[in-house]
């Protein structure tokens, strides 16, 4: 028997149908565009476990030193109980959360990558064997059926994941969040802020090419789920910071024309030399954005913490 509990949210067919639409959709419009959750696969959460120790990728760093210096805090403040993170991936960092929390009963780790959930799951319960570790596998943006755990409740959402969604999911992704959560819960928030764009663009596009084959990964599982013949060598990563909306956007830029057939869908997709396929923004923030943002979905911004050098911010919110 499993010494933690699994479950699927996700029907098991459910990936390949929301991938039938997304790339159908995606790669008939213009300009071109994949949503980023197809990134992680079993290979995608391994190159992206990889990308988290490249030099030039400051956010993890920049917030593990962040949840060292407050965890203890964050644990006097909200005497949470049951911890539920989304998008947890190796869970990596939330141990020095997990570890400063005293009355954590519950852990509910939620991820689309089922690879990167019971990894995650098995470390924890060898390490925290009094620890109740609750997998879900799911996604957070379509609506998250929670187990019945004991509050007060603490959702994370960290590693600034929360800047690849677009504004207007972001609201919607908040108000869901929101709905979770009682009087005495609280959320606790990770987000890049913006930057030099010489050290964001660097931490898109690293030296040795982690990002590149990161990014280039999507059009691999495409192949494999649905029976695409892309050649990822015939693209290249083009990683853009974008001033006006304050995000860094990953694009796949075609080096030749081309036609992709994608079998499954019964699908031809012409790509002239040098079209750009969209992949991922990943939004960059400020303070007074970020307060405003939670406000207009009923949240309220109680308590922002920043690293020294002040790249990354971790916030904590309470309900109206
Ligand atoms: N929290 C970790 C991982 C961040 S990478 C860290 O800070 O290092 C983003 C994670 O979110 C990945 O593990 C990915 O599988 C997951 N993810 C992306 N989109 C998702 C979605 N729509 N629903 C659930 N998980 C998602
Ligand atoms: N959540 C991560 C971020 O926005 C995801 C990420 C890191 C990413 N590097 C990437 C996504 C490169 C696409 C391409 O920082």
């Amino acid at each position: 028997m499993s010494p933690f509990l699994l479950t699927r949210t996700l029907p098991e067919d459910a990936t390949e149908s929301a991938l039938r639409e997304d790339v159908l959709h995606g790669l008939t419009r213009s300009p071109k565009t994949l949503p980023p959750k197809w990134f992680y696969d079993a290979r995608g959460s391994a190159l992206f476990e990889e990308i988290t120790t490249l030099r030039e990728y400051y956010p993890t760093r920049a917030e593990r030193e962040i949840l060292v210096a407050r965890s203890a805090r964050i644990a006097e403040i909200t005497g949470a109980r049951t911890l539920i993170e989304l998008g947890s991936g190796s869970s990596e960092k939330t141990r020095h959360l997990i570890d400063a929390l005293p009355a954590l009963h519950t852990y509910v780790p939620v991820d689309v990558s089922e690879t990167a959930l019971t990894g995650a799951a098995n470390a924890l319960v060898a390490q925290r064997p009094a620890l109740d570790v609750h997998a879900l596998i799911a996604d957070f943006t379509r609506g998250l059926a929670l187990p019945g755990t004991p509050g007060p409740r603490l959702v994370a959402f960290l590693g600034g994941t929360i800047g690849n969604l677009h504004p207007a999911e972001r609201a919607a992704f908040l108000s869901s969040v929101r709905d979770l959560l009682e009087p005495g819960d609280a959320l606790l928030l990770g987000t890049d802020l913006v930057k030099d764009e010489s050290v964001l663009v660097s931490a898109y596009d690293d030296a040795s090419g982690v990002t590149a084959a990161f990014n280039k990964n999507v059009l691999s599982v495409i192949n494999r789920e649905l029976a695409g013949d892309f050649d990822p060598a015939a693209f290249e990563h083009v990683a853009v910071w974008d001033r006006e909306h304050e995000w860094m956007e990953m694009r796949l830029r075609s080096t030749t024309a081309q036609t992709v057939k994608i079998h499954a869908l019964d699908l031809a997709v012409d790509f002239a030399a040098g079209e750009e396929l969209r992949t991922e923004i990943s939004a960059k923030f400020r303070e007074g954005g970020v307060r405003d943002e939670l406000a207009a979905c009923g949240l309220e911004l109680t308590h922002w913490w920043t690293d020294e050098r002040g790249r990354f911010a971790l916030s904590l919110s309470t309900v109206v």
